[in-house]
């Protein structure tokens, strides 16, 4: 039995009614605080809160406290969509890209994705266990408590497994929620680049059986986008994963508008990421649903390529959650306090839209809202408690700077 008690809490934020799971368009305008307050963790979890002025008089044996010096409690940043199991950097396609290359250009002269598949062939599990698990360690001082990881590196049965293991031995050794997706859908291999039927068949026919055998995959995702999978294409497999009892999260319209996010929607997506690009049916698609939209404003900065649309899907009253999308290629960043700041600066969310899309619409994004994401007794204790702050809104203001201090994981401070 361990308890932690943090008082003089400058404004603990993100209290939402334990029931509230996901947080749609509208609602996302209210973050509730409380002011001047303290906060009780036992066992892992959050089990009391209150102002200070009414801290509880019986506190339970061998608890320790720590003293917030008036800084802010968060719920820890969920982040929703990575790619952080990888080979190796690729720092040279950021030197491209200054000289005038395009993504797609990079892509096309057999860099991008391929690059990153190559160079996966011939890394050990190991190593790649070792660079994934030093990445992770760095997102985690950043303030992030729960997280989604793809493969997507391999586009081989063994390279894919491989992936899924270190993500399996991840999940394994660190205490935070972590969720993986099979993305063995994000580009054609050069020796299927004319047959693309066959690598389909292949992803179906003998990654999935294994993958579900080893209970490797949490959910489904493919990369739809022109030059990479089409929509039919999409359709098949998340019909596919569906068999085995993965639902969908799914890269759409990151380049332009595919399709992508209305076969999601059909095949009852978690959540359909990036969404660069969205018209007039993409909003119409996802306001009949329960997806989530998911954008990764930190890709859009990298590449250098339009911001989502977040206002016209939130004034549409759909649900959105930001992520970082931590991969070599288009995010080589897993920090999560960037994303909320870029989410004010280019997605033009309000402050408290943009810390509830980075923690409970991201923990919905991976189905972990009713234990991660909010403020509420019987959830995690997965915090992070900052500096003392003028306003919530000096967060996402003091941008590329981090006001985080000390970070509680399972009710500990770690
Ligand atoms: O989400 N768009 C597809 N996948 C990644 C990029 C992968 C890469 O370039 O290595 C993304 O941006
Ligand atoms: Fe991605």
């Amino acid at each position: 039995m361990s308890a932690l008690l943090i008082t003089n809490i400058g404004t603990l934020v993100g209290i939402h009614p334990q029931d509230t799971l996901m947080l749609r368009g509208q609602q996302m305008q209210q973050l509730p605080t409380l002011e001047d307050a303290w906060i009780l963790c036992e066992d892992g979890k959050i089990s009391d809160f209150g102002k200070m002025e009414q801290l509880p008089e019986q506190l339970p044996n061998h608890i320790s406290t720590h003293d917030a010096k008036k800084g802010f409690v968060f719920p820890s940043w969920c982040d929703s969509h990575t790619h952080i199991v990888f080979a190796a950097s690729r720092e040279e396609e950021f030197v491209m890209k200054i000289d005038g290359k395009s993504y797609e250009d990079i892509a096309a002269a057999g860099g991008g994705i391929l690059n990153s598949a190559k160079k996966m062939q011939s890394e050990s599990e190991d190593a790649l266990y070792q660079s994934a698990a030093q990445r992770l360690s760095d997102m985690i001082n950043q303030g992030t408590g729960a997280v989604e990881i793809k493969s997507g590196y391999g586009l081989s049965t063994d390279s894919e497994l491989k992936m899924l293991r270190v993500i399996q031995r991840l999940k394994n050794n660190f205490n935070i929620p972590i969720k993986a997706s099979f993305l063995a859908a994000h580009a054609y291999p050069p020796e299927y680049k004319n047959d693309h039927d066959g690598y389909i068949k292949l992803i179906i026919d003998e990654m999935l059986p294994k993958i579900a055998a080893e209970g490797l995959a949490d959910y489904m995702d493919a990369f739809c986008e022109q030059g990479f999978f089409s929509v039919d294409d999409t359709d098949r497999l998340l019909q596919a994963g569906a068999k085995y009892g993965l639902k969908p999260k799914i890269h759409a319209n990151q380049l332009a508008v595919s399709g992508g996010v209305q076969i999601g929607v059909k095949n009852h997506a978690v959540s359909v990421d990036h969404l660069e690009a969205t018209d007039h049916a993409v909003i119409e698609s996802l306001q009949s649903s329960n997806t989530i939209a998911t954008l990764l404003p930190s890709c859009s900065f990298y590449l250098n390529i339009p911001f989502a649309n977040a206002r016209g899907l939130m004034n549409a009253n759909i649900p959105v959650a930001v992520a970082t999308d931590y991969n070599p290629g288009s995010t080589p960043s897993g920090n999560m306090n960037l994303v909320v700041s870029l989410a004010c600066i280019k997605l033009r969310m309000r402050p408290e839209e943009a810390v509830n899309a980075a923690t409970l619409n991201g923990a919905a994004a991976m189905e972990l809202s009713e234990t991660t994401g909010s403020i509420a007794k019987g959830k995690t204790a997965n915090l992070f408690i900052t500096r003392p702050m003028s306003s919530l809104a000096f967060l996402p203001y003091s941008f590329g700077q981090s006001q985080i201090q000390t970070i509680v994981l399972n009710g500990k401070i770690s």
